[in-house]
């Protein structure tokens, strides 16, 4: 191990410490000059960028969103599916509020705006709606299902206690282990990854066991500040970016947006910063917030100048962004379970696991549509192949679940590729066992002042969440309010060295 001065050691020790039990929060106060006509611009037009550009509307701050694509929304993206004739706006990406709304009264900010904006929503029960296959067909391992439920509780309380005693993280595989999780059975683990992967949309090898669990708590469970276990599905046919869009319109005005502008350099100093765009316009402003995704900062596909310090970049690597991919198929008629969710078990953990119809009397009725979820590296081996071969793998599992029907062609197909847009490179982040809370208080802090970051990688408690991109974008925006109007400045900083304590 590298020499440290002991002075620095000890203080090193502190923040890993404070890490492991309560959140962190360091911040030191700066000069801000010539504040009133600090200008400020926004990168990415996702629920954190508007919720942003809404707070310093209300600030009185100056701001510029800059997208690239052609509209807001960002991850919440829908799109027209369906034969000629039976087209359903459906949903690439986002499609639940998770938590809606506790017992005793804690809110989701999302399913606040579903309700401002009467956005169309139905409860999806995850739970008690489920018909289980196998390559053998239909099959009924409930029992095994209901067990896997008890044992993520498990693995919750353990990893509870691994925060109450300061233990080290491990990964949620190995937490399995400990609470006696075994079985490899082709059932068990479809029933894991139901539990796990379906959220974390990585394995449990590669998922944190305190922060899959605590994540869990802090969205569902009102014990930690949670908004309860329901899930509202959105079947809007305005798509469920109508949140953004119609929350974007009661405070936005056009000239306060750039679209189709992407961003290709950013250079900084503590003076301001200067983001060129791939049309060569180039904008100057005193402060930029960057809302971008943990994917797309990872890939290089913007360039900071100068490049990021060290603790900055092992900050980005570290965590991971998964990716999450719905493959929608359509049929004539429904020929499938009367249940919202199916699960199917097949030899290799993750392929085609997840089914869910949306002909079902609550969700879109008539519409011939059935979904498949598969995520990780399952999504990315699938994004590098035709459509036509991915259809042809999806079918032969649909035919071995329903070996008794005679199943047709879908009449129509698609998914979409996260993992290799460069707008995205994933579809949301996932803790990692390696990665420290240091190393999260790293990926928030702000970089010589002027270059500050927000969206659903940065938020603590609700990474990978349509709340975690909503709380980041209003706690970061207020946060740089403060520092520009004078007003009690606290910036995010960073640890430079994240260490373990000396044995
Ligand atoms: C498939 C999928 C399913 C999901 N399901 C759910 C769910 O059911 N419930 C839930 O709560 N959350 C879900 N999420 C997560 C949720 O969508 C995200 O947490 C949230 O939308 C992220 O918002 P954001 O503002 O942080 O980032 P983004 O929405 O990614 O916004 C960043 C913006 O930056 C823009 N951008 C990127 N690069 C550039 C560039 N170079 N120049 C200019 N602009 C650029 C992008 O176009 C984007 O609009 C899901 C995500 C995906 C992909
Ligand atoms: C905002 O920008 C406008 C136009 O550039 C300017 O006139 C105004 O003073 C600015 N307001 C603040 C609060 O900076
Ligand atoms: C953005 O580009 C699309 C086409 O890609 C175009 O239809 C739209 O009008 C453009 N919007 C703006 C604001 O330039
Ligand atoms: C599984 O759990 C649900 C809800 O707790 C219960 O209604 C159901 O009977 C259980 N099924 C089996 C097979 O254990
Ligand atoms: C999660 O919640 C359970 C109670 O439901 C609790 O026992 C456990 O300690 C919590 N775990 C974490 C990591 O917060
Ligand atoms: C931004 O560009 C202006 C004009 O070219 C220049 O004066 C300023 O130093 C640049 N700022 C940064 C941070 O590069
Ligand atoms: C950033 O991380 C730190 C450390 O975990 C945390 O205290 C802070 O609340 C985080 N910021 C957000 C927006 O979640």
């Amino acid at each position: 191990m590298r020499y440290l001065p002991s002075a620095l050691l000890l203080a090193s020790f502190v923040a890993y410490s404070r890490a492991r039990g309560l959140p962190l929060s360091r911040s030191r106060s700066i000069d801000v000059p010539d504040t009133k006509d600090a200008s400020v611009l926004i990168l990415g037009g996702g629920l954190a960028g508007v919720i942003a550009a809404r707070t310093f509307h209300e600030q009185g701050i100056n701001f510029t969103i800059v997208e690239a694509r052609s509209e807001l929304g960002g991850r919440l993206q829908s799109f027209k599916f369906g034969a000629p004739g039976k087209e359903y706006t459906l949903e690439n990406g986002a499609n639940w509020v998770q938590g809606t709304e506790s017992d005793a009264g804690t809110i989701n900010p999302i399913w606040s705006l579903v309700q401002a904006h009467g956005v169309n929503t139905q409860e999806n029960d995850w739970d008690g709606s489920m018909t289980t296959y196998d390559a053998t067909g239909q099959v009924d391992y409930l029992n095994t299902f209901n067990e896997s439920f008890d044992q993520f509780e498990s693995l919750a309380i353990a990893a509870g206690d691994r925060v109450n005693r300061r233990l080290v993280d491990l990964s949620s595989r190995t937490g399995y282990s400990l609470v006696g999780a075994k079985s490899r059975s082709a059932h068990s683990l479809a029933c894991e990854y139901y539990q796990l992967d379906w959220e974390t949309a990585d394995t449990p090898e590669k998922s944190s066991m305190i922060a899959t669990a605590a994540a869990a708590n802090f969205t569902y469970d009102p014990d930690f500040g949670g908004f309860g276990d329901d899930n509202a599905m959105c079947i809007d046919q305005r798509g469920f970016k109508t949140i953004v869009q119609k929350e974007a319109e009661t405070f936005l005005s056009p000239s306060q947006v750039l679209l189709n502008a992407t961003v290709k350099e950013i250079t900084y100093s503590l003076q301001g910063a200067n983001v060129t765009l791939e049309d060569g316009r180039v904008l100057e402003a005193d402060y930029v917030l960057t809302t971008f995704s943990l994917g797309v900062l990872q890939a290089d596909d913007v360039k900071f100048t100068p490049p990021f310090p060290s603790w900055k970049q092992e900050a980005i690597q570290s965590k991971s962004m998964a990716t999450y991919t719905k493959i929608f198929l359509q049929f004539p008629t429904k020929f499938w379970f009367d249940t919202e969710m199916g699960l199917y078990a097949d030899s290799e953990r993750g392929r085609y696991p997840v089914w869910q119809s949306l002909d079902h009397p609550n969700f879109l009725p008539g519409s011939g549509i059935l979904f498949v979820t598969v995520t990780g590296d399952f999504s990315v081996r699938i994004e590098g192949l035709p459509d036509s071969q991915v259809q042809d793998e999806v079918m032969g599992v649909v035919r071995s679940m329903f070996p008794d029907i005679t199943v047709p062609e879908p009449i129509a197909f698609h998914f979409p590729r996260w993992h290799n847009n460069p707008l995205f490179r994933g579809s949301y982040s996932n803790w990692p066992p390696s990665y420290r809370e240091a190393h999260q208080l790293n990926l928030n802090a702000t970089v010589d002042d002027r270059l500050w970051f927000a969206g659903e990688a940065t938020s603590t408690k609700y990474f990978g969440f349509l709340h975690g991109a909503y709380f980041s974008g209003l706690e970061v925006a207020t946060a740089m309010a403060n520092c520009i109007k004078g007003e009690g400045c606290v910036v995010p900083t960073h640890i430079a060295d994240v260490v373990d304590p000396p044995l």
